[in-house]
């Protein structure tokens, strides 16, 4: 049966009613301070991918210090087990596999693994990440390939892994990092914003759909940071630095572990991202470009150097 011109008329309002109270709330949790709306983690047991270097390392420790039980993830097996002592050092259970993100069959098996001889995964950190850094057609096929494999096919294998048994026990957080390149196109990096603005779309599907099926005890958390100092992104260069900054990489895991710890579902680091994001919602693209232009994020690729990375 249709609806009533009055039913609608009350469904628009009881709308802008729930919008305006949720953006409260909104405000009132960026303005609070972590340690009063955080939950305790303490005894939970988190999955890291990429926690080899960079802020998968930080995040680890991180966890480690907040008593979590830490199950460490990369293709790097030197750079996970010298994780696995840094997290070790707190007194805590760890365990670091060898894995390749870029084989499902191995995602698949590794985390049947990890099911057995660790149990359930209370929190998914999806962060092990790679960047071709090439303008697109310079771009190998295979570097193109592994780049959307790891960015964000792996993050689909992991949460088939591990959401079933979230579900179930209606507990449980699944982190994706992102990047602002999955908000923003960038010259130079086609292949690394499309498995970025995918990483994006998967994460709030997910969350839609978690919600959806009532289940308001598994939290999602996208993360997309402007460039961190951690290596991946060696030679990117910002136009402004005091507008745009470099992100440190201790700042960057300990903002995601606190979105974590305040089931935060969308993180921008820096906060200068927030009003970017905002105004490409209603401004024409036409001066998006200006804006992009004066901000040089045409250019910031230039001089990319990366890791130099044996991936290709
Ligand atoms: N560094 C930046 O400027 C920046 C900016 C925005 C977003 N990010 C994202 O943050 C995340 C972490 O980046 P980071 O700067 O710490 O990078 P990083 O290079 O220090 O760490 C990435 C980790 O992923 C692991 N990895 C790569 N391919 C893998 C594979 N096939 N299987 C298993 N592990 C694999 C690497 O061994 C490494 O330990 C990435 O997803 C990245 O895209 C980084």
């Amino acid at each position: 049966m249709a609806e009533s011109v009055v039913d609608i008329i009350k469904g628009i309002l009881k709308c802008l009613v729930l919008v305006v109270y949720y953006w409260i709330v909104a405000i009132l949790k960026a303005i609070l301070p972590t340690n009063m709306q955080a939950k305790d983690v303490s005894g939970e047991t988190v999955l890291i991918t990429g926690a080899g270097s960079g802020i998968g390392r930080l995040m680890a420790v991180r966890f480690a210090k907040l008593k979590c039980r830490l199950v460490l993830w990369d293709v790097n097996q030197k750079g996970n087990e010298e994780t696995l002592s840094m997290c070790r050092e707190y007194g805590v259970t760890a365990k670091a596999y060898k894995i390749d993100l870029c084989d499902r069959d191995d995602v698949f098996n590794v985390a049947n693994k990890v099911k057995e001889e660790v149990g359930q995964i209370d929190i998914l950190v999806n962060n092990a990440g790679i960047v071709t850094g090439k303008k697109f057609l310079d771009c190998s096929d295979t570097m193109i390939q592994k780049t959307m494999e790891v960015n964000t096919m792996a993050h689909f294998w992991t949460v088939k892994s591990f959401l079933p048994d979230m579900i179930k026990r209606n507990h449980g957080h699944i982190v994706n990092i992102a990047s602002s390149a999955g908000l923003v196109g960038v010259t130079g990096l086609a292949d690394y914003c499309a498995s970025k603005f995918a990483a994006v779309g998967f994460d709030e599907s997910l969350r839609f759909e978690l919600e959806s099926l009532g289940k308001d005890g598994i939290y999602t958390t996208v993360v997309c940071p402007f460039f961190i100092n951690t290596g991946m992104f060696e030679g990117a260069k910002t136009r402004f630095p005091l507008l745009l900054p470099i992100v440190e990489p201790e700042y960057a895991a300990n903002k995601v572990v606190d979105a974590v710890l305040c089931n935060q579902a969308m993180l921008l680091i820096p906060r200068i991202l927030y009003f970017f994001f905002a105004i490409k919602g209603f401004l024409p693209t036409s001066c998006l470009h200006v804006i992009s232009k004066h901000l040089c994020i045409n250019n910031c690729m230039d001089d990319f150097k990366g890791r130099q990375s044996k991936l290709d």
